[in-house]
């Protein structure tokens, strides 16, 4: 019986838990689905059976300026855009550290470079800027690795600049292949979502549309720093091969951790 009473008192609580986000377990949202934040998806009228008839007509159809239904986002939906935002944050803090750490030994040795390495870092930092505002307007935990990410990044920006302009910017070309390949992945899953949710008569809403805009966006960003990085030598960096395959391997693992950890 004491069991029944704890299991009760926790249910009634979690009822009572201020928690608006689309994001959060649905098993919280039940409740309290009308002040749930949705990204804004939502199921037109005709696509739901009257429930009030006696008589369902499915062919039935809706006059053209009937009510829309919000429906919330699947658990796996919310699980991939936690991991996604999550994961691209802690990328996005690595590149800034990275760019950071590298520009002064650069930029003494190479000041014609210093343009290039401030444009470079301001759109990292933009990015960062982007990740943290959705994490926060989510309510999605940064990943428990940050502070190790933090020394990482930096250690390897201020490691490849003290090897010299190429081996910076063969950093910079294994990075981005890297980063550039997993942003278009997450497009690839978004894309997959958004013809789910057209061909199951949902409107897709604005927020995920975008959502999608700001990863192509940033995605194109990646890919011009690695042509920035290729235009500058990138692949005179000795150990050319060794140098960019043991950061790729490290990209991959940090991804795979930071969507976990
Ligand atoms: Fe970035
Ligand atoms: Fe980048």
């Amino acid at each position: 019986m004491t069991s029944l009473a704890t299991y009760r008192r926790s249910v009634l609580h979690a009822a009572h838990l201020p928690v608006y986000d689309f994001l959060a377990p649905s098993f919280i949202q039940i409740p309290r689905a009308s002040r749930v934040r949705y990204i804004s998806t939502t199921r037109k009228l005709a696509a739901i059976p009257d429930q009030s008839s006696n008589t369902p007509n499915p062919g039935q159809s809706a006059s053209s300026n009937a009510p829309s239904l919000k429906k919330p986002l699947t658990q796996a939906q919310r699980e991939f855009l936690s991991q996604a935002f999550r994961v691209n944050q802690a990328g996005e803090l690595a590149a800034t550290l990275i760019y950071i750490a590298q520009t002064p030994p650069i930029v003494a040795s190479h000041p014609h470079l210093r343009p290039l390495m401030k444009h470079m870092y301001d759109q990292e930092a933009g990015h960062l800027e982007t990740f943290n505002t959705l994490l926060a307007k989510h309510r999605v935990r940064p990943t428990a690795m940050y502070p190790i990410w933090t020394i990482a990044a930096s250690a390897l920006g201020w490691g490849t600049a003290i090897m010299g302009r190429e081996a910076a910017m063969a950093c910079t070309e294994a990075v981005e292949t890297e980063i550039g390949g997993h942003y278009n992945e997450q497009l690839r899953v978004l894309v997959d979502m958004v013809e789910q949710m057209e061909e199951s008569g949902e409107e897709v809403g604005n927020e995920l549309k975008e959502l999608m805009s700001t990863i192509r966006r940033i995605r194109d960003e990646e890919l011009e720093h690695l042509d920035h990085a290729v235009e500058n030598e990138a692949k005179q960096a000795q150990p050319y091969e060794l140098l960019t395959g043991i950061i790729k391997a490290g990209c991959r693992g940090a991804i795979w951790i930071s969507e976990r950890v």
